[in-house]
């Protein structure tokens, strides 16, 4: 839970700090196009690249950030079972991948549907790192052990993928279930793979999706919740080895 709002506003805050950023919908409900924008629900887009073939770089679509681009969801012919229209299910991901790679971005972000089946599981098979959000809540941190041996079984496949980290969210730190549950996982699994930020729980996540809106637009002066998503590509940035040759690691000084 939580997935399609952490890729919308880490896409935004990871352009907002230069790196050219790709976000692809690759949820048949088109959750990305619903959280920003009508006109990108109605657009063609990676289900139809998948489908018939046809080239996925006419299909993205700008964004008022120059370093942010979207490919949205498209449209599924087969609503309940997206993939089966698919006639070469991971090939034709491939295809898609590689046209994409021709683009300069520094990242590609797909936003998944729910589980490890279908085109979930398929662009693990594809993915370089995958970022793990996981809610807050006592029976959905049961599920990660399972979800690392899936990744384990893929990487053991041939899958390059590896773990960027998993990612806390709906997190109510003042709540002893909620602040429970972080320190369960802590235990349960590798210190390193748990993200050091955690999403709080803030009824502005649902403000800002009725608006489409990444929190970062809400209001001219983003709400608190908007700079949990610049520290979390800050944490990020180094473990997805993100590297731009034209920012050198130096300071600009404030005044001369
Ligand atoms: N940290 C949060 N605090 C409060 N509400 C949140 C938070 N994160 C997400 N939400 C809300 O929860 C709902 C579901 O979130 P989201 O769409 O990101 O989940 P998802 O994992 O992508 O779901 P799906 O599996 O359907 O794709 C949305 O209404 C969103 O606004
Ligand atoms: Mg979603």
């Amino acid at each position: 839970m939580g997935k399609t709002t952490v890729s919308v506003n880490l896409a935004y805050s990871l352009a907002r700090r230069g790196w050219r950023t790709l976000l692809v919908d690759t949820d048949p409900q088109g959750s990305v196009g619903l959280s920003l924008s009508e006109k990108a629900r109605k657009c063609q887009g990676f289900h139809d690249a998948v489908n018939s073939g046809v080239s996925v770089l006419p299909l993205i679509l700008p964004t008022r950030l120059p370093e942010l681009k979207v490919l949205s969801a498209g449209q599924t012919q087969n609503f309940f079972s997206p993939l089966e229209d698919s006639m070469d299910g991971p090939d034709a991901l491939r295809r898609i991948v590689a046209e994409l790679s021709t683009q300069k971005y520094d990242i590609i972000m797909f936003d998944t549907p729910a589980g490890l089946t279908g085109i979930a599981g398929e662009v693990l098979q594809i993915a370089d790192r995958v970022l793990i959000p996981q809610q807050a809540e006592p029976l959905g941190i049961r599920s990660i052990p399972q979800i690392l041996q899936a990744i384990q079984y893929l990487r053991n496949n041939g899958a390059k993928l590896e773990v960027a980290g998993i990612l806390m969210t709906m997190v109510q730190p003042n709540q002893k279930e909620s602040a429970e549950v972080v320190r369960e996982l802590r235990s349960i699994i590798p210190p390193q793979l748990l993200c050091a930020t955690l999403i709080p729980r803030d009824p502005v996540f649902l403000k800002a999706s009725a608006a489409g809106v990444p929190l970062g637009l809400l209001h001219r002066q983003p709400p608190a919740a908007a700079h949990v998503f610049d520290q979390l590509a800050a944490e990020l940035e180094p473990r997805l080895r993100l590297k731009s040759p034209d920012q050198p690691n130096e300071y600009t000084r404030l005044m001369d």
